[in-house]
């Protein structure tokens, strides 16, 4: 389970994130959208304790990460923005590795790894360094690596950017399967067609502050029936460009 109390972080002046509550239940999956700048990535990266919070705080599990640091990453998977990964270790290394740090027994690994990349269609390139993947594949291989160590929650920071349109179906699919075995899954993302087909509960954030939250249908009835495209534009002031284009 996924808790985030009060939380706020300030660059020098600039409030990224203000006084943000939320909670994402065990077994469902939580749609974070908002605009570029709104705040998103700095509220995963609170989240995994990668930035210390100006005020409140977040739990993973009941485990505050910056007080209780070890127990909270140890239940958390993440899939940040860019595919961070060693770039001279080979797919299968960086799959041990992970698997070593989340403590995962070596009968499993041998078992669960070979299978991992073969259904990211990956195998034959098991044993080349991680610097000669394509943008796409290091994506897929971070999403293994989550997959491996079954977190029981995982922060999802745009995880399809890259994916051609098998992998993301199935990657959509592994996190509703990892949402059903109990998994809390908070989701950022861009693509309000992926937030309305997969998520449980959408927060909508912009300028730092979550301005509404919902399910799709609670969003919805707020919105007068109309698709989520229309929600978000209209309350994150998205339409204002119809004047510009005028004078284009
Ligand atoms: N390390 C930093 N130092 C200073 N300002 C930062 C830093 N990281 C983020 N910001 C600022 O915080 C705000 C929120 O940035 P953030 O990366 O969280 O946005 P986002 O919602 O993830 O956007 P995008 O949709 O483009 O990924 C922006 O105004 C950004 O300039
Ligand atoms: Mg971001």
């Amino acid at each position: 389970m996924i808790e985030v109390v009060g939380l706020s972080k300030r660059f020098g002046t600039h409030a990224a994130v203000s006084e943000l509550s939320l909670r994402v239940e065990p077994g469902t999956i939580y749609g974070f959208l908002g605009p570029n700048g709104a705040g998103k990535t700095t509220t995963v990266k609170l989240l995994t304790g990668l930035l210390r919070p100006s005020a409140g705080r977040a739990l993973v599990c009941g485990f505050d990460v910056v007080a209780s640091a070890v127990e909270a990453k140890s239940r958390l998977g993440l899939v940040p923005d860019e595919p961070f990964v060693y770039p001279k270790l080979t797919g299968a290394e960086f799959l041990r590795l992970t698997g070593d740090l989340y403590g995962i027994p070596l009968a499993t690994q041998r078992r669960r790894i070979p299978e991992l990349l073969e259904m990211f269609e990956l195998s034959h390139f098991a044993g080349e360094l991680l610097e000669t993947y394509s943008h796409g594949m290091r994506q897929k291989v971070v999403l293994a690596s989550v997959i491996l160590h079954e977190p029981k929650a995982l922060l999802l920071d745009e995880p399809l950017v890259g994916l051609d349109p098998k992998s993301a179906r199935m990657a959509k699919e592994i996190f509703r399967t990892m949402a059903a075995r109990g998994c809390a899954i908070f989701m950022c993302t861009h693509v309000l067609e992926i937030a309305e087909r997969i998520c449980d509960r959408i927060g909508i954030i912009l300028g730092g502050r979550l301005i509404a939250e919902g399910t799709l249908d609670e969003l919805r009835r707020r919105g007068k029936g109309a698709a989520l495209e229309d929600i978000f534009l209209e309350l994150t002031g998205g339409v204002e460009y119809a004047e510009l284009l005028k004078n284009l």
